[in-house]
C-alpha cells in the first residue's frame, strides 16, 4: 500500500471508530434520559390509601432502578395487605455510572452491596421478590439477597418488569436457588412494559399489577393459609 493510501485507509479507520463512539455515546445517553424521565412519573404516580387488613404474614420486597418494578411491588403489598422493602443498592443508582455499573456487574455475575443483607424471613410465609431484567437476567442486587438469605418454609414468588425479553434459564436458576435455600418456589409473574420509547404507562402498569394479584393470589397462598383469604372468603383455599 502506497503511503497515500495508507493515510486514507487510517482517515477512514478513524472516522469510522469516531462516528461508533458517537452513536454509542447519544444512545447510552438517551437511555439514561428516558429512564430518568420514567423514574420520575413512577415516584408522581399515588396509589390510593390501604384498605383492609394488613397481612404480616407475606413480605413483598423488590430491587428497583429505575421506578417500575418498584411500582409493580407497591400496588402488589397494596393490594395483599402485605410489608413492602426496597433493596438500596447505590452502585446502580440512575444516571450513567449507574447504567454503566449495572451492565457490568451483571455480565461479569458480580455481588452487590446491598442493603438490608439479611433479614429473618420466619415471619413470613409468603415472600414476593421483584427485580428489573437486566441483560436477559435478574439483577445482581436480587440475586445477592437470594444468595444471602434463609428461605426455609417459605412461599416464594419471583416477579419482574422488563422492556422486551428475558432468559427462561435465569428463572430455573431461580427456582432451583430457592429450593436450595430451603424455600418453597409459588409462582413467577412479569410485566412487559414495552421498548423504552412505546412504554405503558405508570397507571396501566399499576392495573396490571392489580390484575396478577387478583388472578393468582390463591396460588401464592395455597391450601392451610390461615390468613387473608380466610378471614375475606369465609372459607380455606
Ligand atoms: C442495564 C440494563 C439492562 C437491561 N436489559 C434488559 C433486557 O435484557 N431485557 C429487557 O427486556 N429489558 C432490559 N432492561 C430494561 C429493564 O428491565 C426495564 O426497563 C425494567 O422495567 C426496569 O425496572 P426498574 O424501573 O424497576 O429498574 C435493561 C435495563 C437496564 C438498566
Amino acid at each position: 500500500m502506497s503511503g497515500m493510501k495508507r493515510r486514507m485507509f487510517l482517515k477512514i479507520s478513524l472516522g469510522l471508530a469516531g462516528a461508533a463512539a458517537a452513536a454509542v455515546g447519544v444512545w447510552s445517553s438517551a437511555v439514561v434520559y428516558l429512564e430518568k424521565r420514567s423514574y420520575q412519573k413512577s415516584r408522581k404516580y399515588r396509589l390510593p390509601p390501604r384498605e383492609g387488613k394488613k397481612d404480616p404474614k407475606i413480605l413483598v420486597l423488590c430491587f428497583s432502578r429505575s421506578g417500575a418494578t418498584e411500582l409493580m411491588a407497591r400496588k402488589m403489598a397494596l393490594d395483599l395487605g402485605a410489608d413492602l422493602i426496597k433493596l438500596k443498592a447505590p452502585a446502580y443508582r440512575l444516571g450513567y455510572l449507574g447504567w454503566v455499573n449495572a451492565m457490568w456487574d451483571v455480565y461479569s455475575r458480580a455481588k452487590a452491596k446491598i442493603s438490608p443483607g439479611r433479614l429473618n424471613l420466619a415471619q413470613y410465609n409468603l415472600v414476593l421478590l421483584g427485580t428489573p431484567i437486566w441483560l436477559y437476567k435478574l439483577s445482581p442486587p436480587l440475586w445477592t439477597f437470594v444468595r444471602g438469605n434463609d428461605f426455609r418454609g417459605r412461599r416464594v414468588v419471583l416477579f419482574h418488569t422488563y422492556n422486551s425479553n428475558f432468559s427462561e434459564e435465569e428463572i430455573d436458576k431461580f427456582k432451583k436457588t430457592i429450593v436450595e435455600r430451603g424455600g418453597k418456589y409459588v409462582d413467577h409473574v412479569y410485566i412487559l412494559r414495552n421498548r423504552i420509547l412505546d412504554q405503558i404507562s405508570s397507571q396501566e402498569l399499576v392495573a396490571r399489577a392489580g390484575m396478577i394479584v387478583r388472578e393468582r393470589k390463591k396460588v401464592w397462598l395455597g391450601r392451610n393459609w390461615g390468613g387473608v383469604l380466610k378471614q375475606e372468603e369465609g372459607r380455606d383455599v
